[in-house]
């Protein structure tokens, strides 16, 4: 155990150490510090408030209780800001800007005087980035999350984002709705702080930094708005500065058998399916990698065990009061690597060898008795995807699973905007909807999976067809959707050949895509393909020449397997 630095880490290059520490104390000084407190171990607070970023309201009263909570414990915090990633709020998509928070992050808590570091996040991409820069700085880290909003009301009904937006908007499209009507439900949706109410990728997320071991036992799904949500905050202050005293890496947490468990968890949630490019970018920094093979096999032996929107009924308030994820864990124990250690000192096998508490089995099944026997994700693979895509079984329709249609094909993300809707599209409920060029190098990998139905089919009633892209899909999303098709349209992958008119057929009981076009036929019509030219500078000119594609969690190059 070493004793920490405080003030004293990294210290200022002037060539000369004492000036630069008297240096840095005049200046501390300059804050209205006492000396006592000035020398004291010092726990940063990476904070992203924002007023583009509705899901992080309340982020000032989560950063004055850990505040709080670090100087009882005898510890000076310091607060400081990262980039902060609204999720509705970024053109063309947040997604681009994952990697950037996270060398943010990462350079920040390495550059400045700390002994630990409580990651404040919640909205869907700043988690994995602060979790991506924690694991790449290589300091102590804990991960305190916002918490989910709760539900809004209209006309009798629980209304939570964002899978009861899409629903609404579903009704809308398909004239069930009128514009009056959506003006009202528009205001219903999210009314208060906190992230989105449902399982989408911020709750998948913050589900995860928990079963990771990363934030402190029980405090994944407390709402933003309730006052346990600062006790769990004042209480990650405390455990930072037992990490100062006594650091754990999040090389330490972050292993090969704590993320096998949180994609365990992710199944048994019935999660996102950004989570598993968000989970492949966090371990793919400590050089781990879980191929899609394993994934499979997680997914086949883990039960869906969560009724949650969008994939059941309950929303994260009854996630919370219902057990959260102690209970899931506990569930799920006989499945779970247990020597895992967790960022309070503790491992996961100590956690659960604690009674659990009350719970209710109407929103967290036992394991005997789940929502479903399966996960609720799966990858594919086949000749329209040698490298892999995403599917969400939980999330889709039954009936739709062994499907070969022919395909309609949309240029890209201004060519669907312009033609779904146009009463001349020549497309049946029995076609399959293709989107191409919305992968991580076109369009920054958008959440532009969940294709809408063509005006004309969902006005017949049509509410879900087969949809395949190389897009993402939001959280709070649900349909047949096949996502993440690697490599991407713009990296050459065969998904560039698909025409209209083409047969692609979906199994999912085996697990495949394929475009049923003979090889040398794609092979002649890809022989002509060029690969976009990279922007030439800032940030955007680096994505583009270095974004990998979603096997790889989408990261750059250069940051991946570079622990700190
Ligand atoms: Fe932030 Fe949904 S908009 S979590």
């Amino acid at each position: 155990m070493s004793e920490p630095l405080g003030l004293d880490n990294g210290l200022t290059n002037y060539g000369d150490r004492d000036f630069a520490r008297y240096l840095r104390r005049s200046m501390a000084h300059s804050m209205g510090i006492s000396s006592e407190l000035l020398a004291r171990p010092v726990v940063g607070i990476a904070a992203s408030p924002s007023d583009f970023n509705n899901c992080h309201r309340y982020m000032p009263q989560l950063v004055e209780a850990v505040s709080r909570g670090v100087l009882a414990a005898g510890g000076l915090p310091r607060a400081f800001p990262t980039i902060s990633l609204g999720e509705v709020f970024l053109n063309p998509t947040s997604m681009v800007y994952r990697n950037l928070m996270s060398m943010d992050v990462e350079e920040m808590v390495r550059a400045q005087p700390m002994d630990a570091v409580v990651l404040i996040g919640g909205c869907d991409k700043t988690v994995p980035a602060q979790l991506m820069g924690a694991a790449s700085a290589g300091r102590p880290a804990i991960q305190l999350v916002t918490g989910p909003m709760s539900t809004g009301r209209y006309r009798g009904e629980r209304l939570g984002a964002c899978t009861d937006c899409r629903r609404f908007w579903a009704k809308y499209r398909a004239g069930e709705v009128d514009q009056q009507e959506i003006q009202v439900v528009e205001t219903r949706l999210a009314t208060t702080a906190g992230t989105c109410a449902v399982m989408g990728t911020a709750s998948t997320m913050a589900c995860i930094a928990e079963a990771l071991g990363m934030a402190l036992p029980g405090t994944a799904a407390i709402p933003a708005v309730d006052s346990q949500r600062l006790v769990a905050a004042e209480e990650t202050g405390k455990a930072a500065v037992r990490l100062a005293h006594r650091p754990i890496y999040p090389a330490q947490i972050i292993t090969e058998q704590s993320v096998e468990n949180a994609f365990r968890v992710l199944m048994a949630l019935g999660g996102s399916t950004n989570a598993i490019i968000h989970l492949t970018a966090i371990a793919g920094r400590l050089g781990i990698r879980i191929d899609a093979r394993r994934l499979n096999e997680i997914s086949d032996e883990t039960p869906v065990l969560v009724d949650l929107k969008p994939v059941g009924e309950g929303y994260m308030e009854d996630f919370h009061a219902a057990g959260g994820m102690g209970a899931v864990l506990r569930e799920l124990r006989p499945l779970l690597h247990l020597d895992c250690l967790t960022i309070d000192g503790t491992t996961l096998r100590e956690r659960l060898d604690a009674p659990a508490g009350w719970i209710d089995r109407k929103v967290i099944r036992a394991f005997e008795a789940p929502v479903s026997p399966v996960g609720g994700l799966i990858a594919l693979k086949g000749s329209l995807a040698p490298d892999g895509a995403i599917f969400k079984r939980a999330a889709a329709t039954p009936a739709l699973f062994e499907k070969e249609g022919r395909a309609v094909v949309f240029d890209g993300l201004e060519d669907l905007a312009q033609r779904i809707d146009d009463p001349t599209l020549d497309v049946t409920a029995d076609d399959i909807l293709v989107l191409k060029n919305a992968g991580p190098l076109a369009a920054g990998m958008p959440e532009a999976g969940y294709l809408p139905i063509p005006a004309k089919l969902a006005r017949a009633g049509v509410k879900d067809m087969v949809r395949i892209s190389d897009a993402r899909m939001s959280g709070t999303a649900y349909g047949t959707i096949v996502l993440h098709v690697s490599p991407e349209t713009a990296a050459g992958g065969p998904l560039a050949a698909v025409r209209n008119g083409d047969r692609i057929r979906l199994s999912v009981q085996n697990k495949s895509i394929d475009l049923l076009v003979p090889e040398d036929e794609i092979a002649r019509r890809l022989s002509t393909f060029e690969k976009p030219a990279p922007r030439s500078g800032g940030y955007r000119g680096l994505y583009d020449r270095t974004v990998m594609q979603a096997p790889e969690g989408c990261d750059l190059d250069f940051l991946a397997g570079l622990r700190g």
